[in-house]
């Protein structure tokens, strides 16, 4: 597929600065401890074994890992996998990687299926997420689970589009950094079903149409509010994204 080779290109030129974003790792220990106390509820008892899938830089990965699960990462870019490769060494955490696209996850070390197949922040750039999410339902265990961590962003709601506009202008004004090395090309998040935003209502749609049973939302509200502790006026003023997470069997 053409489109992932674009997709490809972007994430590997992005993986360079990709960690430099607050939002792209936890920016103080409140805000660690709160990413890690979600990710300990919402996944099965430690040790378990966990596919992450899109795993970047190793956000949830390295979280998972320091938990006790037992944790493979997949990504479409060896770059973000190389910086993932590099943290983990560094805190001596072992971390099975494998550069595949999401809809072609590989099959549980153990042959009995991964317990859970975990994704922050995939859904919305990927062609076809239903494929993807089907294909991980195939390598899950019979009681394994999904734990798709979202938040609400762009055009799927006219208030946290707004909220967004607001922040962007807040951004441009204190000449803050941008989140990526680029724009995502336009071409390609045309292309994408998610492409212009996640709601919690287009991520449920997508788990329950592709054959996973029972979802479950959980609002990460203890991210949310140590992150807002951590921004200074305006900013605040402003709040954070709403985050949650999709959790099926
Ligand atoms: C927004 S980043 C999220 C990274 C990480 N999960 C996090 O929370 O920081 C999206 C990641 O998905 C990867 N990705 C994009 N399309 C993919 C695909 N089709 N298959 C696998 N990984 C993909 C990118 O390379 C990138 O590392």
């Amino acid at each position: 597929m053409a489109i992932l080779d674009d997709i490809r290109r972007f994430w590997d030129d992005d993986a360079a600065t990709y960690d430099n974003a607050p939002g792209h790792r936890p920016t103080s220990a409140a805000v660690q401890a709160a990413w890690t106390a979600a990710l300990e509820a919402l996944l099965p008892t430690a040790p378990s074994n966990v596919l992450d899938c899109g795993a970047g830089t190793g956000f949830l990965s390295l979280m998972a890992a320091r938990l006790g699960h037992r944790v493979t990462a997949l990504d479409l870019s060896s770059q973000m996998l190389a910086k993932l490769s590099a943290a983990a060494e560094a805190e001596g955490l072992d971390i099975a990687v494998v550069v595949a696209p999401a809809h072609e996850p590989p099959m549980a070390p153990d042959g009995h299926g991964f317990d859970a197949v975990i994704e922050r922040h995939l859904l919305w750039t990927l062609p076809d997420p239903v494929a993807a999410l089907r294909a991980w339902r195939a390598v899950v265990a019979s009681n394994g689970r999904l734990v798709a961590i979202e938040s609400m962003w762009g055009d799927s709601d006219r208030l946290e589009a707004l909220r967004g506009r607001a922040w962007d202008l807040v951004k441009r004004w204190r000449g803050t950094a941008p989140d990526h090395h680029g724009p995502y090309p336009a071409a390609v998040r045309g292309a994408l079903p998610l492409g212009t935003g996640t709601h919690p209502r287009s991520v449920a749609r997508l788990v329950a149409e592709s054959g996973w049973t029972a979802p479950r939302l959980v609002r990460l509200r203890d991210v949310e509010w140590t992150s807002k502790l951590e921004q200074r006026l305006p900013e605040r003023l402003l709040g954070v994204v709403p985050r949650f997470a999709i959790v099926a069997t």
